[in-house]
């Protein structure tokens, strides 16, 4: 029987689990111990995944929290640690960017157990963001490095990451939005409940630390966003981090008149939110990527993505956020003028990059 230990914390790492644990879930031979490191604890980041994505219960929840960077990462590490010597699991399963990621690697590296890292090889090549420093790292350890795209692939060869060590699969998101999607449409009530019409209002996200941290920055994105706002619905799920941000710089109360702030949605709400919004602007990696999915054009305000192929067919489009009236002038071109777009099939995988990520864990074991 082969034994893994899959360590999430963020929300991003729920989804993305919950596609894997439920192919092990029918896999015969292997057998997964489930670890939440507690970096998302509000139920709306958090419990309303397991329920929704029916993700087993964490063996071990560490409670881990919030706080600096140092802090956090270092806490992990230390419990981790202790979770590993007591299970020695064959593998560590690590997902994505998130300090709980790095955390899980480190910890599993230093103790000789090899590392599996799904999501493997994106850059943005900006290594002022905490997560193109837990990316580069947990490469730079994983013994399986699941890349979803052919540009995550060449990213890893010119660090010089061996060739037998790279998987190109897929993108476990791809596959959880095949499955998922389907879901959403039937069980979502969100657009009845929010008294939304389909492709009648723009779906927003923010929460990356670049941008909320910088006030200047801030103030700039949702300069743009109101202005947008004034003439068309904009619903915006607002992440805690953007919340006390705002409430900081003294904006929520203002901004609140335009865009209409609802708290974090699960994940089929979510979906269904995103599939018949007419615009999405976010700074989110899944989202964009999602947005693709149900093929709603995607404006992301930052300097640079990791999705690159988006940006490449036109889909994506980068804003980089210092200049409110380029951001909202850039929302309301795609708004009136719709184009049509070249839609590849395959560029995430065709759905099955659980299976696949699976299948290598058991050859290489
Ligand atoms: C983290 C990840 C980011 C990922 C995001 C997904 C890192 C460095 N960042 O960012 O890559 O895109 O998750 O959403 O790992 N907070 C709450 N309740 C919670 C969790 C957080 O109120 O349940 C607040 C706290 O004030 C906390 C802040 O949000 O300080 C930031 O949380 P943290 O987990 O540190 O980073 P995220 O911005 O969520
Ligand atoms: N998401 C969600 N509810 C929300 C906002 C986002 O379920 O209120 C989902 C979204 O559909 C995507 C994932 O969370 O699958 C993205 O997470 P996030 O933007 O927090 O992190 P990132 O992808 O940027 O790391």
């Amino acid at each position: 029987m082969l034994r893994i230990i899959t360590i999430v914390g963020a929300r991003p790492q729920f989804i993305k689990a919950a596609t894997i644990s439920r192919i092990i879930g029918i896999t015969q031979g292997i057998k997964e111990i489930l670890v939440h490191t507690g970096q998302h604890y509000d139920d709306n980041l958090s419990r309303v995944f397991f329920e929704e994505l029916e993700i087993p219960q964490p063996d071990y929840h560490l409670g881990i929290g919030s706080g600096t960077h140092g802090f956090q990462t270092g806490r992990m590490l230390e419990e981790i640690e202790q979770v590993l010597l007591k299970e020695k699991p064959q593998w560590v399963l690590v997902y994505g960017d998130t300090n709980s990621t790095l955390a899980g690697a480190l910890a599993a590296v230093k103790l000789h157990i090899p590392v599996a890292h799904v999501e493997a090889g994106l850059r943005s090549l900006n290594r002022r963001m905490p997560e193109e420093i837990n990316r580069v790292l947990t490469d730079h350890v994983s013994d399986l490095l699941f890349a979803p795209t052919p540009t995550a692939v060449n990213n890893l060869h010119r660090e010089g990451i061996t060739e037998n060590k790279i998987r190109l699969v897929g993108d476990v998101m791809y596959d959880a939005a095949l499955y998922y999607g389907a879901k959403a449409d039937k069980e979502s009530r969100i657009l009845e409940q929010l008294g939304l019409e389909s492709k009648g209002y723009i779906l927003g996200t923010i929460h990356r630390a670049e941008n909320t941290d910088n006030p200047a920055r801030l103030r700039t994105i949702f300069e743009g966003l109101v202005s947008v706002a004034r003439d068309i619905p904009f619903i915006l799920p607002l992440h805690p981090r953007t919340r006390t941000m705002l409430q900081q710089e003294d904006m929520l109360e203002e901004v609140s008149r335009f865009v209409r702030f609802i708290e974090p949605v699960g994940y089929l709400d979510m979906v269904l939110l995103e599939k018949h919004a007419r615009v999405i602007a976010t700074d989110s990696g899944g989202v964009q990527k999602e947005a693709f999915f149900y093929r709603v054009p995607c404006i992301t305000l930052r300097e640079e993505t990791e999705w690159v192929e988006l940006v490449n067919l036109g889909w994506n489009q980068l804003v980089p956020p210092v200049n409110a009236q380029l951001i909202a002038e850039s929302i309301k071109t795609v708004l009136i003028s719709p184009r049509e777009l070249p839609y590849p099939v395959g560029l995430y995988g065709d759905g099955k990059a659980a299976e696949l990520i699976i299948s290598e864990l058991l050859k290489a074991s």
